[in-house]
């Protein structure tokens, strides 16, 4: 029989996750408390009950923290003391979430990125109480679904990829409401330009050949200084979108996204090998 794992919470992430699982010969126990989400994914519960035998479950419900304890606690109170919990929280450090943990070691963050069943992308957060053989697990098992595990030494908000996501938004916002450019000339600028280098180098990689971190620190310097440093998001950021587009449209550019992921993991494959 197939090893058995859980997903709690058929969002938009869980439903690649429990997907990602599947494709990888896993046995998948998916939960979650709405009827509409559950009648997307077949066989799938409002039973906790059903997590009982699983050896590894991933958390990714409703970022919010009364609603992520809330879950943690009904998972924890149907599975073994040694199952893995991983939560896909996006911004809520584990330390917090381990505290109210009845076996705060065996939790883990666990950062998957949309669309969860093709991306290698896979952040393994350490909470303060997190154990070295639960990490160990989790990466094992981030390999077994072909993930690249990143793991994030300290519990910080926002972990890697947010954090630098965060600064290269609100520099973006920036230039937007100072009048430097509009939304469709900055997206455009990013995506020849970031957007061709960081599919296969990282920051670090791209500064090395493309000059070195000297000539960087050359070019920094006078424009660090010029940079938004805002701790507040731009009021920009109330508006529902910023392009106006049809619901087809709209749909045009997830199919877009979807079909380019694919490729450029197909492309990271070729490069860098299976994980
Ligand atoms: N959206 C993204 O791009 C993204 C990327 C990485 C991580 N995340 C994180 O993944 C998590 C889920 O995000 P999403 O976008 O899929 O959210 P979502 O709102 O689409 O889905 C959350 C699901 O959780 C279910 N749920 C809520 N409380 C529950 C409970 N107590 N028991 C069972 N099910 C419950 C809801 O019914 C809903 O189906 C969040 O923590 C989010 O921060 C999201």
């Amino acid at each position: 029989m197939s090893e058995q794992v859980g997903v709690v919470g058929l969002g938009l992430l869980g439903r690649g996750i429990a997907e990602c699982f599947l494709k990888h010969g896993f046995d998948v126990v998916a939960v979650d408390r709405s009827e509409e989400r559950r009648a997307q994914v077949p066989g799938a519960t409002s039973d906790f009950a059903q997590l009982a035998g699983c050896t590894f479950v991933v958390e990714s419900v409703t970022e919010d923290m009364g609603t992520k304890d809330e879950a943690l606690a009904a998972i924890e109170s149907v599975v073994s003391a040694t199952t893995v919990i991983a939560s896909n929280t996006s911004a809520i450090p584990i330390s917090a979430l381990q505290q109210r943990r009845a076996h705060p070691t065996r939790f883990v963050g666990m950062h998957w990125a949309e669309p969860a069943q093709i991306t290698r992308f896979m952040e393994l957060i350490c909470g303060e109480q997190t154990s070295p053989e639960t990490l160990a697990t989790a990466e094992t098992m981030a390999r077994r679904l072909g993930k690249d595990p990143c793991v994030v030494r300290k519990d910080i908000p926002g972990f890697i990829v947010n954090r630098i996501g965060y600064a290269m938004y609100r520099e973006a916002l920036h230039l937007l409401d100072t009048g430097v450019a509009d939304a469709e000339t900055i997206d455009r600028a990013v995506r020849n330009a970031l957007g061709l280098w960081a599919t296969v180098c990282g920051p670090f990689r791209w500064m090395d050949i493309t000059g070195g971190p000297a000539a960087y620190a050359r070019g920094m310097k006078p424009v660090l200084p010029t940079l938004c440093n805002a701790t507040v998001p731009s009021p920009t950021m109330r508006r529902e979108r910023f392009h106006e587009c049809s619901e087809e449209e709209a749909k045009r550019w997830e199919e877009l996204y979807q079909r380019h992921a694919q490729r450029v993991t197909e492309m990271q494959r070729e490069y860098f090998g299976e994980p």
